[in-house]
């Protein structure tokens, strides 16, 4: 069985912790698009772990984790990350692949990400500032360089020399900060020493893997209105977040994929700018008044909203969402009342899909249904029939109005606190 899992929301639905339930019963999981952009969250016992480019199976003893073509690495964050699992006692030797043909991550990339943003002022994407915009700006420019030159010193270190040359032009036309070649081809080599015994052709091994009956779980970063293709343009990251991403950037074809899993909170989050219909301040100061609600890999408060079933309706068309995940019951344990998205008025229209126009889009007014609240903690359910009756009713209803089967329901942060329905 090899099973596609993608957030169907903007982002941080809760994809790290639904992996970690599903790597029970599956060998390899495989990263397949974005970089350390993303921050999925797995709490196991007392222990809380945030994973930026290593895959959220790693914590599963025996498991194979794989950093696909399609992903974006920075080597010397991968590293730091690797030393930081190990420091707490989690090795990555013997299950970590990561792809020849995956694009380097560099500073000029960071620094490039960070003066563009300043340029755009008013209208800045709120990005992560982690370099991802134009390291894959690299590759589709043709000018990437990937991890497979990490093995070649002297190519390397060739084509880094260029690569900053050019980039400090850009650099410094832009007012942003050169770099200097021999300090970053130093400490991209001591990171290339770390990682080459990991670097092959993971194209092959997957599909060896496939054919001898591993299954698969390809982990999805970001949401799928983060999509570069079908999300809120420009405010969006630079890949393609949504399920066919899972077939570009890690050469398993469409033929052997079986499901796809959509991620989606009880509510709506979004980190970074750009429109999100639904927002609601009222559940953004409940949520962070509880303490939730702040990015894993920034630490910047997210914006809250309700529910977007227009929104989750366009994503269960576009990834093709078998089954669904809803994560974070427990955040609306609280409230009397809790609304859902369920059409938009545009300009007096009503209509059941989002616009692509960006402007159009901003223009939306929600049209809500309100469902009765359960007030009554949730956390401790582990069966959808002990669950309060409005409660059932609530996840029945967002199922239905995104068009996809309710699967899976998690009620808090641990491992334990997720069911099936
Ligand atoms: P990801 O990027 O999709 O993996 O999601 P993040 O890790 O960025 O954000 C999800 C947050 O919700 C993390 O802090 C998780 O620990 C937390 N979380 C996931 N599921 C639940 C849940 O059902 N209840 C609670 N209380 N927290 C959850
Ligand atoms: P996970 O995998 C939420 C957002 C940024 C910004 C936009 C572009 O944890 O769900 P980028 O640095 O990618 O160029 O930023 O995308 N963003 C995320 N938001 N979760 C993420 O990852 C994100 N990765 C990027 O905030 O709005
Ligand atoms: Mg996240």
């Amino acid at each position: 069985m090899n099973t596609i899992l993608v957030g169907a929301q903007f982002g941080d639905e809760g994809k790290g912790k639904i992996i970690d339930v599903l790597m029970e019963n599956t060998d390899v999981v495989v990263r397949y698009q974005g970089g350390n952009n993303a921050g999925h969250t797995v709490e196991v016992g007392k222990e809380k772990f945030v994973l930026h480019l290593i895959p959220s199976g790693i914590l599963r003893p025996g498991r194979k984790c794989v950093i696909g073509n399609g992903v974006v690495v920075d080597p010397v964050a991968l590293v730091e990350e690797i030393r930081g699992l190990e420091s707490r006692g989690i090795t990555v030797n013997g299950k970590l692949l990561l792809s020849e043909n995956a694009h380097i991550v560099f500073p000029f990339h960071r620094n490039l990400d960070e003066v563009r943003e300043q340029h755009r002022g008013k209208g800045k994407i709120g990005t992560t500032k982690r370099g991802i915009g134009p390291t894959y700006g690299d590759k589709a420019a043709r000018t990437g360089i990937r991890l497979y030159d990490l093995t070649q010193p002297k190519v390397f270190s060739a084509k880094l020399k260029a690569r900053i040359k050019e980039n400090n032009a850009i650099l410094k036309s832009l007012g942003g900060k050169p770099l200097n070649f021999a300090k970053v081809n130093k400490d991209y080599l001591a990171a290339a020493k770390v990682l080459a015994p990991f670097i092959t052709n993971t194209v092959i091994w997957l599909h060896d893997a496939i054919k001898r009956g591993k299954s698969v779980l390809f982990e999805g970063a970001q949401g799928t209105f983060l999509d570069i293709d079908f999300g809120t343009y420009p405010f969006v990251t630079s890949s393609n977040t949504t399920a066919g991403g899972a077939v570009t950037g890690s050469g398993v074809p469409p033929h052997k994929m079986d499901a796809v899993v959509g991620v989606i909170k009880a509510y709506t989050t979004r980190v970074g700018e750009g429109p999100l219909p639904s927002q609601s301040k009222e559940l953004g100061d409940l949520l962070h008044g509880m303490g939730r609600e702040f990015g894993a890999t920034t630490g910047r408060a997210r914006r809250c909203g309700w529910v977007d079933s227009v929104a989750t309706r366009y994503s269960a068309m576009v990834n093709g969402i078998d089954y669904l995940a809803v994560t974070n019951l427990d955040g609306l344990d609280t409230l009397k009342q809790i609304k859902v998205c369920v059409a938009y008025t545009l300009d007096g229209k009503k209509i059941q899909f989002p616009p692509n126009d960006i402007d159009a889009l901003a223009r939306c007014k929600p049209v809500y249904r309100t469902f009765k609240g359960w007030q009554k903690s949730t956390s401790d359910v582990r069966k959808f029939g002990k669950l309060p009756r409005e409660a059932q009713q609530y996840l029945k209803g967002i199922a239905e109005l995104t068009g996809a089967k309710l699967h899976i329901i998690s009620v808090g942060a641990q491992r334990e606190q997720t069911f099936t329905v």
